[in-house]
């Protein structure tokens, strides 16, 4: 393989209007281009395959590997003793709210040969090239090295993010069908630790999949052993430290750029998760362009990306992207307050000489109410911090502004999903640093043609609200189907708007082009940055024995940006008080979903306003707790109930 410096990729800093230009005007081009950032077996002689359109497929005659660029490439090219990855916990050895921290550094040499061990372990397991293997792992360095691994043996990893419960991992099992599951002995949340194996146990029991082995990290302080999670279950528990100190390396295998690289699992409008798939290639060249010329981050940058490999945010800016650019990524296991302090963050950017921050606007909330004067950041050295980026839901204009001030630097809003896989929009600050407007994730990144719609699939004037969508086709690094499903990836995406990728989003784009998204048109809330299916937590709520029916809607919450709310009709007869049924449906929607869906608010009502065809008037009931402008619809079976619900939707908005 020819190995290029990644440093000499980096596009020049130059006029972002006539990149963007090019990037749509001849998408062929532009992504060869691009494509030359990646190290590759066989070089893509072609960008785009549209031959099954409307699912794409990008550099259908390319191969490579992954791994080998993220990792034995910069080895090869004399960076094997640049540190590649920073561990960081700030919980880890008891650290929580005494402020110290646990520390360890990978250099580039050194991440590469435990990728390799641990690909070997997998291929000894019998993993090969397209085989799927479930990761549900804390924010330890085994996350990143079973991804990267992984990668190298050409297998689809999909991580479950460790605020999940039993049964969404078991759907996952069931959906993925995995031979092998990596976890470890549990995570550590600030007021407790988060048991894995009892979880995974009884994941691997609920489902109906078979999974041969299950490779567990021991960490310190768990109560459950690996022997104990072991009696009785279909599958062969390994010790993952012993089973690593029997493997021999494994190299990294030549793969189809279009092969899938992952799968991972978002919240759709119905309970059934919705298998994002990414490709190999596409990811390659997408992620090595959009590091450099949106976070103007190469090598020598230090980022940390404040997020949890089990979201896209994670797979994206915390794995892939960093290392595929040559620059060095901070892990963090911890959070923006209590570990020990609001300070967190700026003692992190102190001690790695971090320049580049990219976290959650929920993340900064928590941050400005913990101190609302900054004064934590007077206590720490950050000069090297150049940028902070934020995305995962809408940053609010307050939040910009005091974080901007605080930190003097620029506060870049970005906005994208799960299936996009990088920015759909941003402030493209590697190529051009674009005046900032508040509100607004600034002008659609490279080969994103975004459009808002009417209902009616008609294009909306400047400054109107609508649909956001994106013209067909996307560029890469964006999914390319669901797994197992492209009919279902066309029904939920490409069917609304002919020719469009539906992103579920609304929102406007002004005179100048900078888009602003507002809010979903779908089920779908934003809880901390977490997304999650109103959907979904209504079966979780509906299967209590006292419940008839059930709505849960997404109110405004100063902290989270969202929080789910539960309207619930008893049956008829049934005898439960108020406060116990609050207790039970917690706790069930906590068993089944996950302490993530941070279900707690429940009101018994006497009926749920519905369209004379049976349809909750969900937006409705959120629209009035919210205080918005509402429209009943003219279908509405009983205008009563909806008078009857006033006054509880207000008292539950606070
Ligand atoms: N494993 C197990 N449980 C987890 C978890 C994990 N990885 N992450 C969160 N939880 C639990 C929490 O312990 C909490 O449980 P509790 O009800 O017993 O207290 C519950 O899920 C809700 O957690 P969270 O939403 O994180 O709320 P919080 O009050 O603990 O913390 C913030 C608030 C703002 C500090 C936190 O939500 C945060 O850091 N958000 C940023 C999120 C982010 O970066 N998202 C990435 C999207 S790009
Ligand atoms: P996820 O797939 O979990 O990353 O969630 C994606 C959803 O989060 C998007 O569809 C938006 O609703 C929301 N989102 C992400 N980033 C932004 C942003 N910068 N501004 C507004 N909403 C955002």
């Amino acid at each position: 393989m020819a190995v290029e410096d990644p440093a000499e990729t980096r596009p020049a800093a130059g006029s972002y209007a006539e990149l963007y230009a090019r990037s749509v005007e001849d998408p062929e081009q532009f992504w060869l281009e691009a494509a030359h950032a990646v190290d590759w077996d066989i070089t893509p002689q072609r960008a785009l395959d549209e031959s099954r359109a409307p699912l794409y497929r990008w550099f259908p005659d390319g191969r490579l590997n992954l791994c080998h660029n993220a990792l034995d490439r910069h080895v090869a090219a004399g960076r094997g003793d640049q540190t590649a990855l920073i561990y960081d916990s700030a919980v880890a050895g008891g650290g929580a709210g005494q402020g110290s921290s646990t520390q360890e550094s990978f250099t580039y040499r050194r991440l590469r040969d435990e990728v390799a061990r641990t690909a070997g372990m997998l291929s000894a397991l019998g993993v090969k090239a397209g085989d799927r293997v479930i990761l549900y792992l804390p924010m330890i360095p085994q996350a990143p090295i079973a991804m990267l691994a992984c990668a190298r043996l050409g297998a689809v990893h999909s991580v479950v993010f460790g605020g999940f419960a039993a049964a969404e991992l078991a759907s996952r099992i069931d959906d993925a069908a995995p031979d092998v599951v990596l976890t470890a002995s549990g995570g550590i949340e600030p007021s407790r630790r988060v048991e894995y194996l009892p979880t995974v146990a009884e994941a691997v029991r609920l489902a109906e999949h078979h999974v041969s082995h299950v490779v567990v990290s021991h960490r310190e302080g768990f109560a459950h052993s690996r022997a104990e999670a072991a009696a009785g279950s279909a599958a062969q528990w390994h010790d993952w430290e012993a089973a690593l100190a029997d493997a021999e390396p494994a190299a990294p295998v030549s793969v189809a750029a279009t092969d899938p690289l992952y799968v991972l699992y978002t919240s759709g409008t119905t309970g059934r998760p919705k298998g994002v798939v990414r490709d190999q290639g596409g990811t390659a060249v997408a992620l090595s362009w959009s590091l450099p010329a949106i976070f103007d981050v190469g090598p020598g940058d230090t980022i940390l990306t404040a997020s949890d490999v089990g979201w896209v945010v994670g797979h994206s800016y915390i794995v892939y992207a960093p290392l595929l650019a040559g620059a060095t990524t901070v892990l963090y296991e911890g959070k923006p307050v209590g570990t020990p302090d609001a300070g967190a963050f700026w003692r992190l950017v102190q001690d790695h000489r971090i320049t580049t921050l990219f976290t959650a606007p929920t993340a900064l909330r928590a941050i400005r109410k913990a101190d609302p004067q900054a004064e934590r950041v007077g206590d720490y050295d950050l000069s090297s911090l150049r940028y902070l980026f934020a995305a995962g839901e809408r940053l609010d204009p307050e939040t910009q502004r005091w974080i901007g001030e605080a930190l003097k630097v620029p506060v870049i809003d970005n906005w994208w999903q799960t299936e996009t896989g990088w920015p759909i929009a941003a402030n493209p600050a590697g190529v051009e640093l674009l005046p900032i407007r508040e509100g607004s994730a600034t002008l659609p990144a490279a080969g994103y043609r975004v459009e808002v719609l009417d209902p009616f699939g008609e294009p909306l004037p400047a400054g109107q609200e609508g649909n956001l969508v994106i013209r067909l086709p996307m560029p890469p690094g964006t999914l390319t189907t669901l797994w197992g499903d492209d009919q279902r990836y066309i029904d939920s995406y490409l069917t609304a708007f002919p020719g469009c990728y539906t992103t579920g989003d609304s929102g406007y784009i002004d005179q100048d082009g900078y888009v602003f998204v507002m809010g979903r048109t779908d089920d779908v809330i934003n809880v901390a940055g977490h997304r999650l299916s109103t959907g979904e937590i209504e079966a979780a709520v509906a299967a209590h024995p006292a419940v008839a029916e059930c709505a849960v809607i997404g109110l405004a919450d100063e902290l989270k940006g969202q929080r789910p709310s539960g309207y619930v009709v008893l049956k008829a007869g049934a005898q439960i008080g108020e406060e116990q049924l609050r207790e039970e449906l917690t706790a069930q929607v906590r068993s089944t979903i996950g302490p993530v869906a941070d279900f707690k608010d429940v009101a018994v009502v006497g009926a749920l306003p519905k369209t004379r065809s049976g349809k909750i008037l969900r937006k409705t009931m959120r629209q009035i707790a919210d205080g918005e402008d509402y429209r009943v619809p003219s279908t509405i079976e009983d205008p009563r109930v909806i008078e009857e619900l006033m006054p509880v939707l207000r008292r539950a908005a606070g």
